[in-house]
């Protein structure tokens, strides 16, 4: 029988670090012919995940732009993957969560009449403009798709609810893989600033922020209640690794230059951002994958948004809702540094979200799909 041709398609950083381990779970299987396809959505922050977990992709479409809009990505991936699909015609393309390029590669596949496979699938808000676009293009992956896999249960029953019935795995997230193979006892950082502080003396606060809908007032109400709670907190070291977005980029620095306990910094690559975040004191963060690894290693997070498309961990305890209001995150905050009891309540690990078998059931899912095994693929029970 010939091996079924499986093609990966990826293009943000996101999506290169939750797809990586599948990639090298399609690769151990001999009943697979695996094939990678970038768009390049992100080349740096892509081209640094590549070269961590190896991988050399077939295809490279390499499409981004400074300052890129949703419409030039979208149809950039649409024309380069039309006349990749031309070149090879993979029995399933697997995609990623729920970005531009997540959305274009369903699309692109549906075109040819080839089958979709969607990995972190069923996460919603329930509000089509938040996350931005985000919450519409898994949703519409969800329609193109034929089979889902649902990181958790309560992912699901999202699916369900929407009328989905067929092809439905829960498998926990591939990120909770990945983590399992970053983080070490011994870590030396590239960027030296973080090799000097003191993670046992001080209070390493981490922080990301980059989402389209935070853009503009809510981006600088995030910004200057992040250099208030510095520069009244100097037990605390603020480490930011700054989004190369130029929109991200200028609102950052704006507010944050100068204050003599803030660091910001180029992006990490995974490694170091995971054993960062795991010699943290708090993570506060508007990012989708923090939300997941934060609580795995035991760190308290505070989302800066004002919803969630992973109330997993709110309700395990370990993750806050701050929203983009000023007052709210610098009391948040406040609280976290200045009472220990509330701290400890947050401050243990959970895993709502994996258990790091997550791509060995993905490709078991794909093999039974498609006859090449009768064993169905075991579920995740959270
Ligand atoms: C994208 C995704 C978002 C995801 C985020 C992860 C969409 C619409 N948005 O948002 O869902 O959470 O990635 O980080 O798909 N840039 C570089 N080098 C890089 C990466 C980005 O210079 O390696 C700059 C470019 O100027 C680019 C800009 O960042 O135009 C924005 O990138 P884009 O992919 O459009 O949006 P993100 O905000 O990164
Ligand atoms: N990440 C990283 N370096 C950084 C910031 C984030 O490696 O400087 C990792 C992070 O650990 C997580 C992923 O990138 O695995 C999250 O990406 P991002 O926040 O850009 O996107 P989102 O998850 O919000 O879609």
């Amino acid at each position: 029988m010939d091996k079924l041709k499986v093609m990966t398609i990826f293009g943000t950083r996101p999506e290169a670090i939750k797809m990586a381990p599948l990639v090298k779970e399609l690769e151990r299987r001999e009943e697979i012919e695996s094939l990678c396809c970038v768009t390049a959505q992100h080349r740096q922050m892509l081209d640094s995940v590549l070269d961590i977990f190896g991988i050399v992709p077939q295809f490279d479409l390499d499409i981004m732009e400074p300052s890129q809009t949703l419409s030039t990505i979208t149809t950039k991936c649409l024309l380069g993957l039309e006349k990749v699909f031309q070149e090879v015609r993979p029995d399933l393309v697997l995609v990623h969560g729920d970005t531009s390029t997540t959305f274009a590669g369903a699309l692109a596949a549906y075109y040819q009449k080839i089958a979709v496979g969607h990995v972190e699938a069923g996460l919603r808000t329930w509000d089509r403009y938040s996350p931005f676009p985000e919450e519409m293009n898994r949703s519409m992956v969800g329609r193109l798709a034929q089979l889902h896999f649902c990181p958790t249960a309560a992912n699901r029953r999202n699916l369900e609810a929407e009328g989905v019935r067929d092809g439905l795995f829960v498998t926990g997230n591939t990120v909770i893989d990945a983590l399992q193979t970053t983080v070490l006892k011994e870590f030396r950082f590239a960027e030296d600033v973080l090799n000097r502080l003191d993670y046992g003396g001080k209070k390493v606060i981490l922080v990301t922020c980059h989402r389209r809908e935070n853009y503009g007032k809510p981006m600088e109400d995030i910004m200057a209640a992040l250099a208030h709670i510095a520069q009244t907190h100097p037990e605390a070291e603020l480490v930011y690794p700054v989004h190369l977005s130029p929109a991200v980029q200028e609102c950052a620095h704006r507010y944050l230059d100068g204050i003599e306990n803030v660091h910001l910094i180029v992006p990490l690559d995974v490694e170091e951002m995971h054993n960062l975040m795991a010699r943290s004191y708090l993570v506060m963060t508007d990012s989708g994958g923090l939300q997941e690894e934060a609580p795995a290693l035991g760190k308290p997070v505070l989302v800066l948004r004002k919803e969630t498309e992973r109330p997993e961990a709110v309700q395990a305890g370990t993750v806050k809702l701050a929203g983009v209001d000023y007052d709210a995150i610098v009391s948040m905050a406040d609280e976290l540094l200045d009472d220990s009891a509330a701290y400890a309540k947050m401050a243990h690990a959970v895993n709502p979200y994996g258990d790091g078998r997550a791509c060995r059931r993905i490709v078991d899912a794909v093999l039974y799909q498609f006859g090449r095994t009768d064993r169905p693929p075991e579920t995740f029970q959270g």
